[in-house]
């Protein structure tokens, strides 16, 4: 919608087209993604008193080809009554006057530098703190039109990211139950569709425990692009991958084939360092694991890491093929592993 009012006239419309048709080659017909967490710095959080090498802006791990999904997290309260609140850790100390809403014109340049190179950029939703949830459907259906407004296609006078559209929305929902959810996605798909503009994803990052208790039910009943399964923290973790009663990817691969949406892309969630949660692999046994995988199962669409701060402090890793971080590491591979 931006982008058409912007460049009237049928050459735009044709242009923006086929940008359309290789975005959504690259997510899906080509395969093998790297989809990675931004905006928490973990790591930064574990090294308090080395702010030199905390998370940088989201534009900083742009400037590779390797990253082709940024999940911006989180949006933390929300559903509250008024307007949602952002947690960006070091990133955005600036608020709207009288709100707790976030204004970042500096990650909002970020934003649009990403997606100038073809990269998506979605909002996370929820994560580990914070408070979230739906009571019902019609508060979930009237707050899918609040993030419309306030930070994809629509308008408001509050929008964190003022003029960036994003991708897209993902749910790290732990906790808040299951209410309300599907509704939430379905408005959401509803207001999609009306800017043709551009492919808006939904996506959602439920524990490798099937099924999820916040994200079981939702991915059941509603359409999800991309799902980033958290195969850490978890006993049916990539740690497992060699014991059969714990690994549980083709329970995920039997829901894919259930699903709303046929061709949902199922990614191995996975830590970015050993500091990043429980259950790190080193880059060749994820790499290892992934061949495994996607030999058998067409449902793999690629790689989740948590997160950015701790990719780009891991830079002790096996194989990677000169790559200094092991997020561009995993990435090049991973492309490397694309047929088209
Ligand atoms: C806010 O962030 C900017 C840029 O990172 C920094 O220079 C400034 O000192 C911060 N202000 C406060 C009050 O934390
Ligand atoms: C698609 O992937 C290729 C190879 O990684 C990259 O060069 C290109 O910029 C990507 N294009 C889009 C639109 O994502
Ligand atoms: C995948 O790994 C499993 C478990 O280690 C093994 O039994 C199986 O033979 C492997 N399959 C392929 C195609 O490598």
């Amino acid at each position: 919608m931006r982008v058409l009012t912007v460049l009237a006239g049928l050459g735009a419309v044709l242009l923006n087209q086929a940008v359309q048709v290789v975005a959504k080659e690259n997510l899906s017909g080509c395969g093998h993604n790297l989809a990675v967490y931004w905006g928490q710095n973990p790591w930064g959080g574990q090294h308090l008193e080395d702010s030199a090498n905390w998370e940088q802006n989201i534009d900083h791990y742009c400037r590779d080809d390797t990253i082709d999904t940024i999940l911006v997290s989180f949006l933390i309260n929300y559903n509250l009554g008024g307007l949602p609140e952002l947690n960006l850790a070091n990133h955005c100390n600036t608020t709207y006057a009288d709100t707790k809403v976030h204004h970042c014109p500096d990650i909002a340049k970020g934003i649009k530098y990403c997606q100038s190179r073809g990269k998506k950029v979605l909002l996370s939703l929820g994560g580990a703190e914070g408070r979230y949830g739906f009571q019902d459907d019609q508060g979930a259906v009237k707050f899918a039109q609040l993030l419309w407004d306030m930070f994809l296609g629509g308008d408001h006078d509050i929008r964190p990211f003022d003029d960036a559209v994003l991708d897209g929305i993902d749910l790290d929902l732990e906790h808040g139950g299951p209410t309300g959810v599907a509704a939430f996605v379905g408005e959401l798909r509803r207001l999609y569709s009306q800017d043709q503009s551009k492919a808006y994803l939904v996506s959602a990052a439920p524990q490798c425990e099937f099924p999820d208790s916040n994200l079981g039910k939702p991915l059941e009943e509603a359409w999800f692009d991309m799902v980033f399964i958290q195969f850490y923290n978890n006993w049916c973790g990539l740690v497992n991958f060699d014991n059969v009663w714990a690994w549980n990817y083709d329970t995920w691969d039997k829901l894919a084939k259930r699903m709303v949406n046929k061709n949902t892309k199922l990614y191995l969630g996975a830590p970015a360092s050993t500091g990043a949660g429980r259950g790190y692999v080193d880059f060749d046994r994820l790499t290892h694991i992934y061949k495994n995988v996607s030999s058998q199962y067409d449902s793999l669409g690629g790689i989740m890491l948590w997160d950015t701060s701790n990719a780009w402090q891991n830079t002790n890793f096996q194989g990677g093929n000169g790559q200094t971080n092991f997020a561009s590491a995993v990435g090049e591979w991973l492309h490397q592993q694309r047929q088209c």
